[in-house]
């Protein structure tokens, strides 16, 4: 009898080796290699799909026109995607479990009326999934439900089924009889996906694909897997809040900066066509600490509020945490103040925290978080009518932001009287007629003056 053969993957980025090593030539991680059991593949075309016989052909004689794209009836998916779901395209959604990515996806294929929706589940029955469609609402009455995970089987269902798009949930729950190792595994992983991906390619049908993700917060599998798929989105979200971020971390059709926002309802996922007004919480209150920044995520105005507290230290060190915002740039933001205005912050506890558990990095937000920040210190409370948008140089000198324009005028529809803006992003102002009133500044000092 043949010895069967075995070989040792990194769990890290995939790489292989035929013996198991405690370092990771490729990425340098300990103690991530696996031994798996592999089986050549005897046939040279895994998975029985037919491989398009491709030619060679000049860039010119190529016909671009748009790629066609589905509607998902989905706003906030159709703008992650990049206006819809793209023929052929393969997309993977990761996320941490429960948050609620079989959720978004039945959604999904319970709302495309008219389209013919294969969803195949590894991780639940079709009852467990059919009491969760009832909670949703049944719109699509051609949405089949298939419990499999064996890949042959799957694409036999697919040729009967001819759907016109494939959901699958989860990649870790697919096999295929070409390896031995077990569902989940690297090497699996790798081939039940690429099997996918040439399904999709050949029949032109678009595959949804759910993944795990690792306690560090990666795609759980080898990172070939990322590099496999066309489209990668990350469903992420503080799991004491309702809200749910939906962002596109690869795309090949399409930006990846783009950002949509859910909320979890008893009923399934609400789409947040207008985030600013869950962002802002009550703001007929007023209190110190308090400011709204104009950001922008992608190509989307939202405005965000940033809360910060400054107290006297208890003990020698004084405390830094921050919440949503990069704790090494509140600390330089700290640093500035305290050199380019002369606050005296080294001895205070400082917290800030971003509103509604969401993570932000558009530098657009330091002079909120400034601003903030002198208002607790000082006490004063920030007006609920005025809104911050620039970033802080190293020098206490107030930098333009991108996408000034939208900034302004979502802060106007939102009802905001005074924008506090860089100097220099006035000359970045063609439309003189906003009725929100421009307060330019060009240095933390000028900041402190506008606050106190
Ligand atoms: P689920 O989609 O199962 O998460 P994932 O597939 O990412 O592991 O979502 C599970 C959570 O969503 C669960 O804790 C319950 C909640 N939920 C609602 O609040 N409302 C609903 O209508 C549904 C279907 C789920
Ligand atoms: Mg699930």
């Amino acid at each position: 009898m043949a010895k069967a053969k075995t070989l040792y993957f990194c769990n890290n980025c995939g790489h292989q080796s035929g013996k198991w090593i405690g370092k990771c030539p490729s990425c340098g991680e300990w103690n991530s290699f696996q031994e798996e059991v592999i089986s050549k593949p005897t046939n040279k075309d895994a998975g029985n799909i037919d491989l398009i016989k491709s030619v060679p052909t000049a860039v010119q004689d190529i016909s671009s026109g748009n790629e066609k794209r589905i509607n998902t009836k989905s706003v906030e998916l159709n703008r992650v995607l990049g206006g819809g779901l793209v023929l052929g395209s393969v997309v993977l959604i990761g996320g941490e479990p429960g948050i609620g990515k079989s959720t978004l996806l039945l959604q999904v294929a319970l709302n495309m009326e008219g389209k013919r929706i294969l969803y195949i589940s590894g991780e639940e029955s079709q009852q467990q999934i059919k009491m969760r469609a009832d909670r949703i609402g049944i719109r699509n009455t051609e949405c089949y439900l298939l419990n499999e995970t064996f890949t042959d089987s799957i694409f036999k269902h697919c040729k009967k089924v001819e759907p016109d798009l494939v959901v699958i949930d989860s990649i870790q729950t697919l096999h295929t009889d070409i390896i031995d190792s077990s569902p989940g595994s690297i090497s699996q992983i790798r081939e039940t996906a690429s099997q996918l991906q040439r399904y999709a390619k050949s029949s032109n049908i678009p595959v949804l694909l759910i993944g795990h993700i690792t306690k560090d917060g990666n795609l759980a599998g080898p990172k070939v897997l990322e590099h496999m798929v066309d489209t990668v989105l990350q469903f992420e979200g503080d799991r004491h809040y309702g809200f749910r971020i939906l962002r596109s971390v690869k795309n090949r059709f399409g930006s990846t900066s783009e950002l949509g926002i859910y909320e979890m309802q008893s009923n399934g996922l609400r789409e947040v066509l207008n985030p600013s007004e869950i962002l802002l919480s009550n703001r007929e209150e007023t209190a110190s600490g308090v400011a709204i920044a104009a950001m922008v995520e992608g190509q989307r105005p939202l405005l965000i509020e940033t809360q910060a507290l400054i107290s006297t230290a208890a003990f020698g060190t004084p405390q830094r945490s921050s919440t949503g915002f990069d704790l090494r740039r509140l600390n330089m933001l700290l640093a500035v103040l305290e050199k380019r205005s002369g606050f005296r912050i080294s001895s205070k506890d400082v917290f800030l925290n971003i509103a509604g558990g969401l993570k932000v990095d558009d530098p657009a937000i330091d002079i909120a978080v400034a601003a903030a920040i002198i208002s607790s210190l000082e006490d004063v409370d920030i007006p609920p009518n005025i809104c911050f948008a620039g970033e802080i140089g190293l020098s206490g000198e107030i930098r333009t932001v991108s996408h000034v324009e939208n900034r302004i005028s979502e802060a106007e529809k939102l009802g905001f009287e005074k924008i506090v803006l860089s100097k220099y992003s006035l000359k970045n102002i063609s439309n003189k007629n906003y009725k929100i009133e421009i307060i330019p500044v060009r240095k933390v000092k000028d900041l402190v003056e506008v606050l106190l």
